[in-house]
């Protein structure tokens, strides 16, 4: 086996306290997404997004990784495979866990984007509209976040690591959302074996060629000791 591609989602991060979308009271049933996750929301009402994105920006600064998070670091150090992790989230705790390889293909909650430069930068813990971007000096800085309806980042990259896969899967995700929702059909088509690690069956659990349901902080090591035990 010589590449291990896994897709993470909200999932992954709920047992350290983070929460998940679509879950009975996720932030999706706090929070109307046109609000507060779509460009549009943000031209109409700025300090309401950033209240959001600084209220998830505290929660994730004072997370810990879990035992889910530490399995699939120790994947990476530990197995002679490649490991990368695609992420849906935009917390740090797989960075936090000692994971290299990570892409974040929604964006990060650490970042702050210039809308006019494209200029990152560290974000401070509360971000506010009339914030200036220290490179060009607009106010017109942003949560470094994909909003629905914009394109995810790095797919190029994705797509590329995706082709290579011998083994995808996806932890902790509902498979609600494109394109992530369509790797485990692109990796099956390039005859990986696909496996879900999930806590109910996701939209797409029907594509997986296994299925292993629990909570990630159980189910994510014991995958993992079965990989590093060969
Ligand atoms: N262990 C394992 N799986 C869990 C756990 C847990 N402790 N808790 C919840 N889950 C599963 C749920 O069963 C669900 O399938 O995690 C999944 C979370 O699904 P969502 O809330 O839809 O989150 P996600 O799939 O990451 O959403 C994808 O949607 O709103 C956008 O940009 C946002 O990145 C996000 C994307």
């Amino acid at each position: 086996m010589k590449k291990i591609v896994i897709l993470t989602g909200a999932g992954i991060s709920a047992e350290s306290g983070l929460g998940t979308f679509r879950d009975e009271g996720g932030l999706w049933a706090q929070h109307r997404i046109e609000d507060v996750a779509t460009p549009e929301g943000f031209a109409r009402d700025p300090q309401l997004v950033h209240d959001f994105y600084n209220a998830r920006r505290g929660q994730a600064g004072s997370a810990r990784p879990n035992a889910a998070h530490a399995a699939l670091a120790r994947l990476e150090s530990e197995h002679p495979a490649e490991v990368v992790i695609v992420t849906q989230n935009v917390d740090g705790l797989h960075e936090a866990a000692g994971s290299k390889a990570v892409i974040h293909m929604h964006g990060r909650l650490s970042a702050a984007l210039c809308a006019a430069c494209e200029h990152r930068w560290e974000a401070p813990e509360a971000m506010r509209p009339d914030d200036s971007c220290p490179a060009c000096g607009a106010a017109d800085s942003r949560p470094d976040i994909v909003w629905f309806g914009e394109m995810p980042y790095h797919m190029s990259a994705i797509w590329d690591h995706l082709r290579e896969a011998d083994l995808f899967a996806a932890i902790g995700t509902s498979g609600e959302v494109y394109p992530a929702a369509a790797f485990v059909q692109d990796t099956d088509r390039h005859g990986a074996h696909t496996v879900e690690l999930n806590l109910a069956p996701s939209s797409v659990v029907s594509v997986f060629s296994e299925t292993r349901f629990g909570k990630a902080t159980e189910i994510v090591p014991q995958w993992v000791d079965n990989l590093l035990r060969g």
